[in-house]
């Protein structure tokens, strides 16, 4: 029966990648990302036994009190890029400046991160995450910071891992649609478990995800567009995490949006464009949604299009289905 099949017949990653791609060192680069993944999907399970919860001291570029778990992930994943020899340039939220790979060690590929995505949850063992979006270097020549700086549209692959009841792995080739893997521990292998994934074709449940605690700071549009969600005698339902990575792969598997809106303490939002935007926004058109900035120097930007002018760069966040984006986006209209 199907599980003799799926007992001597496993649908690797590694399986997964090198059917979709024919470059070795782009193969060599996923394993490696794997491999970090698991180990921080250990370290957080681990974290309550092994002392790691808490602060570990310091704050990062963009302010944020650095935990335990941030650095720790940060360390098993600049380990790893480091030694696969496929990467010239690293961005890591946990760290100020790019990471050039020594020549010795140096590939072709650039990857940004976000080790540990949502890690004010860790300590209340609430779901956290990595996220990860890869360029491929075009300037020959050792990395600098222009290798990485581009526009979201320019990224060969995305993806995130989910630190929750189970580990899971969302990866998106560009081109090649959005696809599932589930950690099975017994093995140590991400098995492939869903292919081509998309939104509901009605924009699914509705379901708005976003804290309202800043709605007061919101500009005027979006505090209209969750007014309207709260209208009327069938209110969409709010589910909030606080961890993009839980909030953005709910938002992708049962419909509805993800908002993360600039406020008046920070016109540019809190969510960082290369390490968090870019990544969640092509998985999110990969899989038939829309992901935008909304109102955003004065302009409405389909995410993708947006060029960073530093690595820590922000930008206000409107993801999910085509349904929902586009009714927040309406508000914006009305209100130009
Ligand atoms: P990180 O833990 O990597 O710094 O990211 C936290 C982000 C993101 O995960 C989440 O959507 C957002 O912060 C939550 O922010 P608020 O606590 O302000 O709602
Ligand atoms: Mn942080
Ligand atoms: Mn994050
Ligand atoms: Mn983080």
């Amino acid at each position: 029966n199907s599980d003799d099949v799926d007992q001597v017949n496993y649908k690797t990653l590694s399986r997964f990648v090198m059917a979709n791609t024919a470059d070795q060192e782009l193969t060599i680069l996923m394993g490696a990302i794997a491999l970090a993944c698991k180990a921080t999907a250990r370290a957080c399970r681990k974290a309550g036994i092994a002392n790691l919860f808490g602060l570990a001291g310091e704050q990062n570029t963009s302010g944020d009190d650095q935990k335990k778990l941030d650095v720790l992930s940060n360390d098993i994943f600049v380990n790893a890029l480091l030694n696969c020899h496929a990467c010239a340039v690293l961005v890591s939220e946990e760290n100020e400046d790019p990471i050039i790979v020594p020549p010795s060690m140096q590939g072709k590929y650039c990857v940004a991160f976000d080790p540990l995505d949502g890690s004010s949850n860790i300590d209340c063992n609430v779901s956290t995450g990595t996220i990860f979006g890869v360029y491929e270097k075009t300037i020959p020549g050792p990395g600098t910071v222009d290798d990485i700086l581009r526009k979201g549209k320019d990224l060969v692959v995305a993806g995130y891992c989910m630190y929750g009841a189970a580990t899971e792995l969302v990866i998106c080739f560009q081109g090649r649609g959005v696809h599932r893997f589930a950690l099975d521990p017994s093995i140590g292998e991400f098995i492939h478990t869903h292919a081509n994934v998309k939104f509901p074709a009605d924009g699914g449940k509705k379901i708005y995800s976003a804290n309202e605690g800043n709605s007061g700071l919101w500009d005027e549009p979006c505090q209209r567009a969750v007014a309207h969600f709260k209208s009327g005698d069938k209110p969409y339902a709010l589910r909030y995490v606080g961890s993009m990575v839980s909030d953005v792969h709910r938002t992708l598997l049962y419909g509805g949006v993800f908002i993360y809106p600039a406020d008046k303490k920070s016109p540019g939002g809190k969510l960082r464009v290369l390490y968090e935007g870019f990544p969640m926004a092509m998985i999110v058109e990969a899989a038939g949604g829309v992901a935008s900035t909304g109102l955003f120097n004065g302009k409405i930007h389909r995410m993708m299009d947006l060029e960073p002018k530093g690595v820590h760069e922000r930008c206000p966040v409107i993801l999910g289905s085509e349904r929902d984006v586009n009714l927040v986006l309406g508000f914006y209209d009305t209100a130009a």
